[in-house]
């Protein structure tokens, strides 16, 4: 774990924009090198040329693509010659939240797990091993999410792949403990930030296309994120957050309370055996958003 984060150095992925812009400029303002990692490369360099002073490296990386995140840690350890915070951040989520689990396209699966899922483990795989033959104090936030840990039919192939980040940043926890690594591990959960990540399916790559093309949301729907959204937490706000849990060197960071009841609700399902009852995740967004004042988080 770190607590002085001045002078050290944080890579971040997904860093071109929302939550992980919002985490590469408070790293900046902490005094850090920050690189920045993202699949849409202007969007980073922006970010960076903001940071300005030569302390902020932009870099063009496919998190879906170990050899890319090889290439990024190579580029990280031989411009700033260490790496103290690692941000496995960068996640999209496929359109057509309304589908059903067995609607989803190869694809769609493909891009959910390929980003969200591999794009940790190849965070884990590249930097892991150099950040413990370091021997130096580090931490990693991995980006899971609130879907990570609630259940239910709605945007399943996202959730699923953030269930997994779930499972993978637990044993990433648990693994450097047994092996007495100085690491610390924070897993980042955000209820909603408003970010640009509701209009991630209109940058998929052409690897990831298949069956019609991009499914995009209704009229309707997306009337209805953007009312969720104008209220939501800010990037800002989730990255002060996840850099509290970092410097207090805690595992847990959520950004809400708003979806206690449906953590809870599963896991007591489970632990009765009862059936899944799965709690309203709609209803509980409205809370997190702001717009349900009349039921306080649980
Ligand atoms: N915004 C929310 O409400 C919310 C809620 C829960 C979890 N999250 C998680 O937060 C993280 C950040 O998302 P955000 O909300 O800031 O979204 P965002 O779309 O604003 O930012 C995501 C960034 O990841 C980049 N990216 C996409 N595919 C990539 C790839 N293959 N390689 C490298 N970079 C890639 C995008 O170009 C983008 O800059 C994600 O893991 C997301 O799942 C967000």
């Amino acid at each position: 774990m770190i607590s002085d984060f001045s002078g050290k150095t944080a890579v971040i992925t997904g860093a071109g924009s929302g939550i992980g812009a919002a985490l590469a400029r408070r790293a900046a303002a902490e005094g850090m090198n920050v690189v920045l990692a993202d699949i849409r490369f202007e969007d980073a360099a922006m970010v960076a040329a903001e940071l300005g002073d030569g302390r902020a490296l932009a870099v063009k990386t496919d998190v879906s693509d170990a050899a890319s995140v090889t290439r990024l840690a190579d580029l990280a350890w031989d411009r700033f010659g260490s790496v103290d915070l690692l941000c496995n951040n960068a996640g999209i989520v496929p359109g057509g939240r309304h589908r059903k689990v067995w609607e989803y396209t190869l694809g769609d699966w493909q891009w959910s797990l390929g980003v969200n899922l591999y794009g940790v483990v190849h965070g884990m795989r590249a930097f892991v091993p150099r950040m413990i033959a370091a021997g130096r104090p580090a931490h990693i936030l991995n980006t899971a999410s609130v879907a990570g840990v609630v259940s239910g039919s709605g945007s399943a192939c996202y959730g699923a792949s953030k269930h997994a980040v779930v499972r993978a940043t637990e044993a990433l926890y648990a693994g450097l403990k047994e092996v007495g690594a100085p690491i610390g591990v924070t897993m980042l959960c955000p209820g909603l930030v408003a970010t640009g990540i509701f209009d991630a399916e209109r940058h998929r790559p052409a690897a990831f296309v298949d069956g019609d093309g991009p499914v995009l949301e209704s009229a309707d729907l997306e009337a209805m994120r953007d009312e969720l959204y104008r209220n939501a937490t800010t990037p800002g706000e989730a990255a002060d957050m996840a850099f509290a849990a970092i410097a207090e060197g805690r595992f847990y960071a959520f950004t809400t309370t708003a979806f206690d009841a449906a953590i809870r609700q599963r896991a007591d399902d489970i632990l009765a055996r009862t059936d899944p009852s799965f709690e309203d995740i709609l209803a509980m967004s409205r809370l997190d958003a702001g717009l349900d004042r009349g039921r306080g988080p649980s």
